[in-house]
């Protein structure tokens, strides 16, 4: 059933979709008890913040503060009321691989075991909301934020996000999946505004949020800064009103983005239920201020909104703290910073380091032949941890790769290290550094690159000294600090070298990448991320990773930037690439990327065989076997994406609509089945504003990676 509304010139669809929020009696009984009895000056007390991660409470009724705390990967340092670090020592908690890092496991048992360590970490620190996971789409390589995120694909995030959520909340503490929407770049991010098309809404921009929803229950949202076709995220009526909480049924609140409200009554109409933030306006406003404070309640007072507005925004405020034992029960405990904590940390960097190339079957290393190794590079020895904006983490300790390496090899193998560039922003090649660098190389069998991108350190200065952090893009795809010109050397110095990039995302690696050995993609792995990315170099990890979006050879070869707008003008940025964005752009275009989506290396070897397909029902059933063929237990993540023959309207050549990481011993093989609902079929049809299954034929591609296809079969549908 498609209801279509007409509201002055544009035309909004309430699309069906297939399960909402739901709400239960017992909680809702309890929360009319307590709206009954609030003053209209204590509701509005509860819609704004009142301290930097605070909003109010009513002390009267027990209804206490709702203290929220980033972030994605990590319990974030105590600021106490204001911004500044309270630096009591006591708040070092377990700093987690970042949300690519995560994605790129491919396991969505690892999201729910994140998410749990995440959730009973905040409990133990009395916070009420984690304010992630992040999950907007990597549409540019350049976004600064995109290590927080998970994917380019919508499907992966929905996958993947659940898990997080459930982990979360399973704790009883709140997530807050953020940025509700199209937050896809930092330039700009306070006030650009997004056009896009209601195909590429639907298709793209949506899913991942409308699975957090319906399938994970977040009970918490966290707005956009930006604007989406002329309206603020968090109030923008179609997005928050009719999408969110009316096809969803979403039931939580709705925060925004910190000082991310703009005006009273678009706010307060729109559907934001709660404004947070600290610096708003110059200079900032005391919080009695914001524009969800006195300003709101001049407005219910003279009757320009109604008190119902109100009502419903506090209805969902104590919806959330019911739900999460905040009024009138006790919660359990949680932890902090345990062994098993940091255990979970270590086997999601495990999993979520790519091998990217291994030519000449270069790694693993072997311990007992390798006697001297040259450790090149400054991300070596770099902690990442409180970098990267509000993401950061205070960790209770973090294991450098150099520190990871060192504890790996033991006494029989020497490791000399070298610096080989400097972190600051504008740093260029250092002709002494790379000098020593080549010297070190020389000397040794192996020769072990650290580099990629990097978090900002000083978070005072975060924008200008970080590459992936929050307030700022990449301002292109190049490696910083001269590394191209340090890599080319090492390896001209020694054929045997490893590259290992740290970073959320891709960097142009064209200058070197034929000529280096090995290439691993670590993201940002965590406090156990040094031991880790050893235990992957000398096999006592076999690497599983696979990449969670394309990674184009040079930044023209992006679609954003190849069809789309970046970073659009002053005003507006128009996604003209539409629903073209990574591997459905790469492979429809016939764009070869430098590394395509999904790729990732093991040190075996999977085969797969006897694809069969069959429809029962409006499902499609796909099976077929994975067998290892090698020499070492391994995992493979296995794809299966779907393609459409003949459309009415442009389609990606293909979308991945189904995965599974499939663990096998050497020898052993597996039968995988994939269920593919009608939905894996459709696509959005602007003209009915509604989901389409176009009657033809399709096929199902089954394979390793999406430009690495094994087994295909077509279907009449
Ligand atoms: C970020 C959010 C974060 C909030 C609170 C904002 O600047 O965009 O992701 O949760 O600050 O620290």
């Amino acid at each position: 059933m498609l209801t279509v509304l007409v509201t002055g010139l544009f035309v909004f669809a309430i699309v069906k979709t297939n399960g909402q929020q739901k709400t239960d009696p017992l909680v809702e009984s309890k929360i009319e008890n307590l709206l009954k009895q609030l003053t209209l000056e204590e509701k509005i007390r509860m819609i704004h913040g009142n301290s930097s991660f605070t909003s109010g409470g009513v002390e009267r009724l027990g209804i206490p503060e709702l203290t929220t705390s980033d972030g994605p990967h990590g319990v974030r340092p105590e600021h106490g009321r204001d911004w500044t670090l309270d630096n009591k020592g006591n708040d070092s908690s377990t700093y987690l691989p970042v949300g690519l890092t995560l994605a790129s496991t491919w396991n969505p048992e690892l999201g729910y075991a994140f998410g749990s360590v995440l959730g009973s970490e905040a409990k133990y620190r009395g916070k009420d909301v984690i304010l992630g996971p992040g999950i907007n789409i990597l549409r540019t390589p350049l976004n600064g934020r995109n290590f927080e995120y998970v994917s380019e694909d919508p499907y992966l995030i929905s996958k993947m996000v659940v898990g997080y959520i459930k982990g979360v909340q399973d704790q009883g503490i709140s997530a807050c999946v953020k940025h509700f929407m199209a937050n896809n770049q930092e330039i700009r991010r306070d006030g650009i505004n997004v056009e896009m098309s209601e195909r590429a809404l639907r298709e793209i921009y949506l899913p991942g949020f409308k699975a957090a929803i319906v399938d994970g229950g977040a009970n918490t949202v966290m707005g956009a800064y930006n604007k989406f076709r002329g309206e603020y995220c968090t109030y923008n009526d179609y997005l928050v009103n009719k999408i969110l909480k009316g096809e969803w049924g979403f039931k939580g609140l709705i925060m925004s983005d910190w000082g991310a409200i703009h005006s009273t009554k678009e706010a307060l109409l729109g559907g934001a239920d709660l404004e947070m933030g600290t610096d708003i306006g110059v200079p900032p406003k005391p919080f009695d201020e914001f524009y969800m404070s006195t300003p709101a309640l001049k407005m219910v007072k003279s009757g320009e909104v109604a008190e119902s507005v109100i009502d419903d925004k506090v209805r969902r405020i104590l919806r959330v703290m019911v739900k999460t034992n905040m009024i009138g029960a006790k919660r359990s405990p949680g932890a902090y910073a345990t062994a098993e904590h940091a255990k979970v940390a270590k086997k999601v960097a495990e999993e979520g380091i790519i091998l990217l190339k291994n030519k000449g079957n270069i790694l693993p290393l072997q311990k007992s032949s390798v006697k001297s190794i040259a450790v090149i590079g400054a991300n070596a020895t770099r902690d990442n941890a409180m970098g990267g904006g509000s993401s950061q983490v205070r960790p209770k300790y973090e294991i450098t790769p150099l520190e990871g390496l060192q504890a790996c090899v033991g006494n029989n193998t020497s490791i000399r290290f070298s610096q080989g560039y400097t972190i600051a922003r504008d740093a260029k090649a250092d002709a002494k550094l790379i000098a020593d660098a080549v010297e070190t190389a020389k000397n040794a069998e192996v020769a072990i690159v650290v580099g990629g991108w990097t978090h900002g350190f000083d978070y005072s200065v975060w924008a200008d000294n970080a590459y992936d952090a929050e307030g700022g893009d990449k301002p292109d795809m190049n490696m910083p600090f001269g590394q191209d010109e340090l890599i080319s050397q090492v390896i001209k110095a020694n054929p045997n070298t490893i590259v290992v990039l740290f970073g959320g995302g891709a960097m142009n690696i064209t200058k070197w990448e034929g000529k280096a050995k090995a290439i691993l993609q670590v993201g940002y792995p965590g406090l156990e991320g040094g031991n880790a990315i050893a235990e992957v170099l000398f096999g006592d990890i076999n690497p599983s990773g696979k990449l969670t979006f394309s990674w184009p050879k040079k930044l023209e070869d992006s679609p954003a930037h190849k069809l789309g707008e970046y970073p659009g003008d002053s005003i507006n940025v128009h996604y003209k690439e539409d629903i073209f964005v990574g591997y459905r752009y790469f492979d429809t275009y016939k764009v070869k990327p430098q590394f395509a989506f999904g790729h990732g290396l093991s040190y075996t070897k999977f085969e797969y065989s006897d694809i069969q397909v069959s429809t029962v029902g409006k499902e499609v059933k796909v099976s077929f076997n994975v067998k290892n063929s090698g020499k070492a237990a391994g995992a493979e993540v296995v794809q299966g994406y779907v393609k459409d023959l003949k459309a009415a309207v442009k389609r990606p050549e293909k979308e991945l609509k189904a995965f599974e990481k499939v663990f096998l011993k050497p020898g052993e093989s597996k039968q995988v089945s994939f269920q593919l609902s009608e939905d894996a079929f459709k696509y959005f049809d602007e003209k009915s504003m509604n989901w389409v299954l176009e009657p033809g034929q399709f096929e199902v591609l089954v394979g390793a990676a999406s430009d690495n296809i094994k087994l295909k079969k077509k279907l009449q549908l």
